[in-house]
């Protein structure tokens, strides 16, 4: 079945490997195994659905709190993933991303992220967003710093001038973020791009996201009204703009 309105833009909050392994007798790692490869799935299910930007969170700036163990195994995974993925990545089109800090990573993962952000720089089917020492709030202080050491004046501020300075830049927010295993907060992802996103909890954990799940999102997001602080009548006179506010929103 077709699904009636893609959205341009979907971030996922992953959540719950750690779940998944416990529930089958098995180390927190291996659901971040199995994680990884139900990335591979959705990846290639955003190609086929039409999606142009998705964006993954895979390890928060809450994330350095976890058991050390757990924390080397997740950089490790990230390390071999980038080994083991990239050709089929580059292959499908897909154009590599990275949010968050990378400077705070180990200097050979820094080395291979930019690598692959290099090599695939030029696709365009699908843009991906890794979002990994990624944190909301550590990306809007960020962008404040650098706004204060570019000499950016008072009067300058305001919403698009904030959105150039995160790691987004030059991408549309999301329109739909959606959080498997059912938990139902933000946890500091997007906490500025997500300002109009519709959210989905879906209740299986990642590894179990499959296509069909993801298509069950899509139906509910085409059934959403998007309001944008307006009211439904108004919505039915100006057509919306694909990824934003309509036209005639009052602040545009
Ligand atoms: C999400 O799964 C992946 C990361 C945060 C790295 P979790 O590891 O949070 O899994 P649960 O929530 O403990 O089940
Ligand atoms: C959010 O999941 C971070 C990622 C999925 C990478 P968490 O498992 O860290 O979030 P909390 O702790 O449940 O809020
Ligand atoms: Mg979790």
């Amino acid at each position: 079945m077709q699904v009636a309105k893609i959205p341009t833009h979907v971030a996922i909050i992953m959540d719950g490997n750690g779940r998944w392994a416990l529930a089958r007798g098995l180390p927190r790692l291996a659901g971040h195994r199995a994680g990884v490869e139900n990335l591979r799935r959705v990846i290639t299910a955003c190609v086929e659905f039409g999606i142009k930007h998705l964006t993954i969170y895979a390890f928060s700036t809450e994330n350095w709190g976890r058991p050390r163990e757990e924390v080397d195994g997740l950089m490790f995974i990230l390390n071999e993933v980038l080994d083991r993925e990239l050709d089929e990545l580059h292959r499908q089109g897909v154009q590599l991303r990275h949010i968050g800090r990378l400077e705070g990573l180990p200097g050979s993962i820094q080395k291979k992220v930019r690598q692959a952000i290099d090599l695939t720089r030029n696709n365009d089917r699908l843009i991906l967003n890794v979002a990994f020492n990624y944190g909301g709030r550590d990306e809007i202080v960020h962008a404040i710093r650098q706004m204060l050491a570019d000499g950016v004046q008072p009067e300058e501020v305001d919403a698009d001038l904030v959105s150039r300075y995160l790691f987004t830049a030059g991408q549309p927010d999301p329109d739909l973020i959606i959080r498997t295993a059912g938990e139902l907060r933000v946890s500091n992802f997007l906490l500025w791009q997500g300002a109009y996103a519709e959210y989905y909890a879906a209740d299986v954990y990642w590894p179990d996201f499959d296509k069909e799940q993801f298509r069950l999102a899509l139906e509910h997001f085409s059934q959403r009204e998007r309001r944008f602080g307006l009211v439904s009548n108004q919505l039915k006179a100006a057509a919306p703009v694909p990824g934003g506010a309509p036209a005639s929103h009052p602040g545009a």
